[in-house]
């Protein structure tokens, strides 16, 4: 472009805005052509550098601005501008057009097909030990209580000799232990969370826990044995707590887990860390009490052990046993289940025999 055209030679004489102009609409009418023909944005940037770039040829209308006359460069220059505009925008608009339809072919591409056949899922459940403890755990938490847990391996001091059970104690035959040092074993029940608490409260708090948990005895394994079970152990202390207190708690507890209209009734018993201690019936809910094969013709059925906290074991907790009183209770958790669904053989809850764990979806 550096020689003269006839197109200068034009604008010197006026006319140039009408050549420049129809150049325009020539470029455009190119460029729009170009554009219908264009599928990707390669060919797009292709396509932009040459109507747009430095060499196309818009671009170097502008270099005849300075050979003009005064006047007549800002129509010049607007319409040149308003050219590139138009191109520009074409461009684009063509561009977002590209980018819906790469969007749209993806989307089909990558379309789920939902009519094809799930895999088969499984849900497990909880397994019934834990539904029975969890819906203690929540009766007990309406009224009040705490849930403490503490260790399985448990020194012979909390386990047995804080609970009144001194070394040489004839009672530590009820509850065949598994040593495993000379002073640690497992724990064959919960009490010494209950232990474990008092002292950590300092004599000076009430204390009100139910205490959920494995223990272990030295038994031989049968269906009604087992070297490994779980309890819920319950303890109150307090000032002015009586045994009308236990009473009502446990009759709670007996109509929570076998329906509103049972009753309970209390057997003189034996445990060293209570006194007096009982042993707790409930009537039967098979037959209402007046007795059938489950409950052998009696109306009622043992559900658990209790008794009022025994004044040695506040003591040696540091409770003082003249302001201070309490009740104990301990569930095994097998045998009330074992009792509620006529469950006849207690190794069932630890063989993990799918057929047994699935009749209790809750
Ligand atoms: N600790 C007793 C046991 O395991 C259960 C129990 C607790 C009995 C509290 C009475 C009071 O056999």
């Amino acid at each position: 472009m550096s020689s003269l055209s006839c197109e200068d030679f034009f604008y010197l004489l006026g006319v140039i805005h009408v050549n420049v102009k129809e150049k325009i609409n020539t470029l455009e009418k190119k460029l729009k052509a170009a554009l219908a023909s264009v599928e990707n944005q390669a060919q797009l940037q292709e396509i932009k550098a040459e109507f747009l770039g430095k060499k196309a040829e818009i671009s170097q209308f502008m270099k005849h601005m300075k050979d003009l006359p005064d006047e007549e460069r800002p129509a010049f220059g607007q319409m040149v501008n308003e050219a590139k505009k138009r191109f520009s925008d074409l461009i684009e608009a063509q561009r977002e057009a590209i980018k819906k339809a790469e969007l749209d072919a993806l989307l089909r591409k990558e379309t789920v097909d939902v009519t094809l056949d799930a895999p088969d899922y499984t849900l497990g459940s909880t397994h019934i030990l834990n539904q029975i403890i969890e819906e203690i755990e929540d009766l007990f938490i309406g009224m009040g209580y705490l849930i403490k847990e503490g260790p399985e391996i448990e020194t012979d001091e909390l386990n047995f000799e804080k609970l009144n059970l001194p070394k040489d104690h004839p009672a530590r035959d009820m509850q065949d232990s598994l040593y495993i040092g000379n002073e640690t074993l497992l724990r064959t029940h919960t009490s010494p969370v209950q232990v474990r608490t008092m002292l950590a409260y300092g004599g000076e708090k009430p204390v009100k826990i139910i205490c959920p948990g494995k223990v272990y005895r030295r038994d031989d394994d049968d269906a009604t044995h087992s070297h490994q079970f779980t309890q819920i152990e319950g303890l109150v202390v307090d000032k002015d707590t009586t045994m009308s207190d236990m009473k009502g708690t446990l009759l709670a507890v007996a109509r929570h887990l076998f329906g509103p209209d049972r009753e309970i009734r209390f057997r003189p018993d034996y445990f060293p860390f209570t006194e007096p201690s009982v042993e707790v019936d409930v009537t039967c809910a098979n037959c209402d009490g007046k007795g059938c094969n489950i409950c052998k013709q009696t109306g009622y059925i043992e559900i658990l052990g209790a008794g009022m906290v025994n004044d040695k074991v506040l003591k040696m907790s540091g409770y003082d046993p003249k302001i201070y009183q309490g009740f104990a209770f301990g569930i095994g958790v097998e045998r009330l289940a074992m009792l509620k669904y006529g469950i006849e053989d207690i190794r069932h809850f630890y063989t993990n025999d799918l057929r047994f764990n699935k009749q209790f979806k809750r």
